[in-house]
Protein backbone atom coordinates (compact mmCIF):
# COMPACT_ATOMS: atom_id res chain seq x y z
CA UNK A 1 0.00 0.00 0.00
CA UNK A 2 1.47 3.49 -0.94
CA UNK A 3 0.96 6.34 1.22
CA UNK A 4 1.57 10.21 0.03
CA UNK A 5 4.20 12.01 1.62
CA UNK A 6 3.73 15.88 2.76
CA UNK A 7 5.36 17.75 -0.32
CA UNK A 8 7.53 19.22 2.04
CA UNK A 9 8.98 16.26 3.34
CA UNK A 10 9.94 15.34 0.15
CA UNK A 11 13.55 15.85 0.50
CA UNK A 12 13.73 12.95 3.28
CA UNK A 13 13.26 10.42 0.71
CA UNK A 14 16.35 11.72 -1.21
CA UNK A 15 18.38 13.03 2.19
CA UNK A 16 20.79 9.50 1.96
CA UNK A 17 21.60 9.36 -2.12
CA UNK A 18 19.62 6.27 -2.69
CA UNK A 19 20.32 5.00 -6.65
CA UNK A 20 16.93 5.70 -8.47
CA UNK A 21 14.99 4.85 -11.74
CA UNK A 22 14.09 7.44 -13.66
CA UNK A 23 10.64 7.22 -15.79
CA UNK A 24 9.82 9.84 -18.65
CA UNK A 25 7.50 9.84 -21.48
CA UNK A 26 6.90 12.02 -24.31
CA UNK A 27 3.37 10.70 -24.83
CA UNK A 28 4.38 7.48 -27.23
CA UNK A 29 6.00 4.41 -25.34
CA UNK A 30 7.76 5.53 -21.63
CA UNK A 31 11.60 4.58 -20.88
CA UNK A 32 13.38 3.49 -17.95
CA UNK A 33 17.17 4.38 -16.72
CA UNK A 34 19.26 4.10 -13.58
CA UNK A 35 20.30 7.33 -11.81
CA UNK A 36 23.07 7.68 -8.70
CA UNK A 37 23.86 11.32 -9.88
CA UNK A 38 20.63 12.73 -8.14
CA UNK A 39 20.16 15.28 -4.65
CA UNK A 40 17.44 16.98 -2.73
CA UNK A 41 17.90 20.39 -4.12
CA UNK A 42 15.15 22.65 -2.03
CA UNK A 43 12.69 22.01 0.46
CA UNK A 44 9.27 24.60 -0.07
CA UNK A 45 8.17 23.95 -2.97
CA UNK A 46 10.81 20.96 -2.86
CA UNK A 47 13.02 20.87 -5.72
CA UNK A 48 15.70 18.00 -7.16
CA UNK A 49 19.03 18.17 -9.16
CA UNK A 50 19.81 14.83 -11.23
CA UNK A 51 22.22 14.45 -13.55
CA UNK A 52 20.93 12.81 -16.52
CA UNK A 53 22.87 11.89 -19.84
CA UNK A 54 22.04 14.05 -23.11
CA UNK A 55 22.75 10.80 -25.15
CA UNK A 56 20.15 9.01 -23.07
CA UNK A 57 17.12 8.17 -24.45
CA UNK A 58 15.16 8.82 -21.56
CA UNK A 59 16.63 12.69 -21.25
CA UNK A 60 15.47 12.93 -24.51
CA UNK A 61 11.63 12.14 -23.66
CA UNK A 62 12.39 14.76 -20.60
CA UNK A 63 13.66 17.51 -22.94
CA UNK A 64 10.33 16.57 -25.11
CA UNK A 65 7.91 16.29 -22.27
CA UNK A 66 9.28 18.29 -19.44
CA UNK A 67 8.24 15.89 -16.99
CA UNK A 68 10.11 13.13 -15.19
CA UNK A 69 9.17 10.56 -12.42
CA UNK A 70 11.49 9.16 -9.68
CA UNK A 71 11.21 5.09 -8.56
CA UNK A 72 12.79 4.23 -5.47
CA UNK A 73 14.35 0.53 -5.94
CA UNK A 74 14.51 -1.76 -2.85
CA UNK A 75 17.27 -4.10 -2.64
CA UNK A 76 15.03 -6.93 -3.80
CA UNK A 77 15.51 -5.39 -7.32
CA UNK A 78 18.92 -4.00 -7.54
CA UNK A 79 20.00 -6.38 -10.76
CA UNK A 80 16.55 -5.22 -12.56
CA UNK A 81 18.63 -1.07 -11.16
CA UNK A 82 21.87 -2.59 -13.33
CA UNK A 83 19.87 -3.86 -16.40
CA UNK A 84 18.01 -0.83 -17.30
CA UNK A 85 21.14 1.46 -16.56
CA UNK A 86 23.06 -1.07 -19.00
CA UNK A 87 20.72 -1.14 -21.62
CA UNK A 88 18.79 1.81 -24.18
CA UNK A 89 15.43 2.28 -24.49
CA UNK A 90 16.34 3.45 -28.16
CA UNK A 91 17.02 -0.04 -29.55
CA UNK A 92 14.70 -2.07 -27.24
CA UNK A 93 11.81 -1.85 -24.64
CA UNK A 94 13.08 -2.09 -21.53
CA UNK A 95 9.63 -2.67 -19.96
CA UNK A 96 8.59 -5.61 -22.12
CA UNK A 97 12.70 -7.32 -21.98
CA UNK A 98 13.05 -6.80 -18.29
CA UNK A 99 9.27 -7.45 -17.10
CA UNK A 100 9.04 -4.48 -15.67
CA UNK A 101 5.86 -3.28 -13.84
CA UNK A 102 4.19 0.21 -13.64
CA UNK A 103 1.11 1.88 -11.99
CA UNK A 104 0.11 5.54 -13.30
CA UNK A 105 1.46 8.21 -11.78
CA UNK A 106 -0.97 11.38 -10.28
CA UNK A 107 0.79 14.47 -11.92
CA UNK A 108 2.65 13.37 -14.53
CA UNK A 109 2.91 11.16 -17.84
CA UNK A 110 5.96 9.03 -17.00
CA UNK A 111 4.61 5.33 -15.23
CA UNK A 112 5.56 4.73 -12.03
CA UNK A 113 7.61 1.24 -11.22
CA UNK A 114 6.15 -1.12 -9.01
CA UNK A 115 8.29 -2.82 -6.20
CA UNK A 116 9.99 -0.07 -5.23
CA UNK A 117 10.08 2.20 -1.57
CA UNK A 118 9.43 5.74 -2.80
CA UNK A 119 8.57 7.61 -6.05
CA UNK A 120 8.56 11.33 -6.83
CA UNK A 121 6.81 13.09 -9.55
CA UNK A 122 8.85 16.01 -11.05
CA UNK A 123 8.40 18.87 -13.47
CA UNK A 124 11.78 20.25 -15.14
CA UNK A 125 12.41 24.07 -14.16
CA UNK A 126 13.69 25.61 -17.59
CA UNK A 127 17.55 26.00 -17.21
CA UNK A 128 18.81 25.43 -20.64
CA UNK A 129 22.10 26.55 -20.24
CA UNK A 130 22.73 24.24 -17.22
CA UNK A 131 21.20 21.44 -18.78
CA UNK A 132 23.38 21.88 -22.06
CA UNK A 133 26.59 22.82 -20.37
CA UNK A 134 26.10 20.01 -17.25
CA UNK A 135 23.35 17.39 -17.81
CA UNK A 136 22.08 18.75 -14.95
CA UNK A 137 17.94 19.33 -14.89
CA UNK A 138 16.36 20.78 -12.17
CA UNK A 139 13.00 20.30 -11.32
CA UNK A 140 9.79 20.74 -9.16
CA UNK A 141 8.49 17.62 -6.92
CA UNK A 142 4.59 18.01 -7.70
CA UNK A 143 3.97 14.63 -6.00
CA UNK A 144 5.49 12.19 -3.24
CA UNK A 145 4.53 8.46 -2.14
CA UNK A 146 6.16 5.76 -0.23
CA UNK A 147 5.41 2.39 0.95
CA UNK A 148 3.20 2.99 3.75
CA UNK A 149 5.01 1.73 6.99
CA UNK A 150 8.79 2.85 5.69
CA UNK A 151 8.52 6.28 6.52
CA UNK A 152 7.84 8.01 9.60
CA UNK A 153 7.70 11.56 10.55
CA UNK A 154 11.57 11.75 10.38
CA UNK A 155 12.20 10.12 6.58
CA UNK A 156 12.96 6.61 6.29
CA UNK A 157 12.51 3.55 8.40
CA UNK A 158 14.71 0.93 7.24
CA UNK A 159 14.53 -2.58 9.69
CA UNK A 160 17.87 -4.09 10.47
CA UNK A 161 18.83 -7.24 7.55
CA UNK A 162 15.48 -5.57 6.12
CA UNK A 163 14.22 -4.43 3.13
CA UNK A 164 16.14 -0.76 2.33
CA UNK A 165 17.32 1.67 -0.27
CA UNK A 166 20.25 0.92 -2.55
CA UNK A 167 23.36 3.29 -3.02
CA UNK A 168 25.92 2.82 -6.07
CA UNK A 169 29.48 2.15 -5.23
CA UNK A 170 30.43 1.90 -8.36
CA UNK A 171 30.63 -1.11 -11.44
CA UNK A 172 27.40 -2.52 -10.16
CA UNK A 173 28.27 -2.87 -6.69
CA UNK A 174 25.54 -1.20 -4.00
CA UNK A 175 26.00 -0.42 -0.83
CA UNK A 176 22.33 -1.34 1.57
CA UNK A 177 21.41 1.13 4.44
CA UNK A 178 21.81 -2.03 7.68
CA UNK A 179 21.45 0.53 10.72
CA UNK A 180 20.51 4.13 12.07
CA UNK A 181 22.62 5.70 13.68
CA UNK A 182 20.59 8.68 16.21
CA UNK A 183 23.30 11.33 16.46
CA UNK A 184 22.94 13.56 19.58
CA UNK A 185 24.06 17.51 19.88
CA UNK A 186 27.14 18.02 22.21
C1 LIG B 1 23.76 2.10 -11.11
C2 LIG B 1 23.74 3.03 -12.28
C3 LIG B 1 23.67 4.39 -12.07
C4 LIG B 1 23.64 5.29 -13.16
N1 LIG B 1 23.59 6.62 -12.92
C5 LIG B 1 23.52 7.49 -13.97
C6 LIG B 1 23.42 8.89 -13.75
O1 LIG B 1 23.41 9.38 -12.62
N2 LIG B 1 23.32 9.71 -14.83
C7 LIG B 1 23.33 9.21 -16.13
O2 LIG B 1 23.24 9.99 -17.08
N3 LIG B 1 23.44 7.88 -16.36
C8 LIG B 1 23.51 7.02 -15.32
N4 LIG B 1 23.60 5.68 -15.54
C9 LIG B 1 23.62 5.20 -16.92
C10 LIG B 1 22.25 5.14 -17.56
O3 LIG B 1 21.30 4.51 -16.74
C11 LIG B 1 22.42 4.41 -18.90
O4 LIG B 1 23.17 5.23 -19.78
C12 LIG B 1 21.13 3.97 -19.57
O5 LIG B 1 21.50 3.00 -20.52
C13 LIG B 1 20.36 5.07 -20.27
O6 LIG B 1 19.21 4.48 -20.78
P1 LIG B 1 18.31 5.12 -21.91
O7 LIG B 1 19.17 5.40 -23.12
O8 LIG B 1 17.27 4.08 -22.17
O9 LIG B 1 17.74 6.37 -21.32
C14 LIG B 1 23.67 4.77 -14.48
C15 LIG B 1 23.74 3.40 -14.69
C16 LIG B 1 23.79 2.53 -13.61
C17 LIG B 1 23.86 1.06 -13.86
Amino acid sequence: MRVNVPLEKAYLLLNHGPTLLVTATDGGKPNVMASAWNTALDLDPPKIAIVLSGESHTRHLIDRSHELALSIPSSEIADLVLSVGKTTGAEIDKFDRFKIRTFPAKKVGAPLIDGCLGWLECRVIPEPRIAKTYDLLIAEVVSAQVVKGMFGPDGWIFAPKGVATIHHLGKGRFAVPSRTLIAKKK
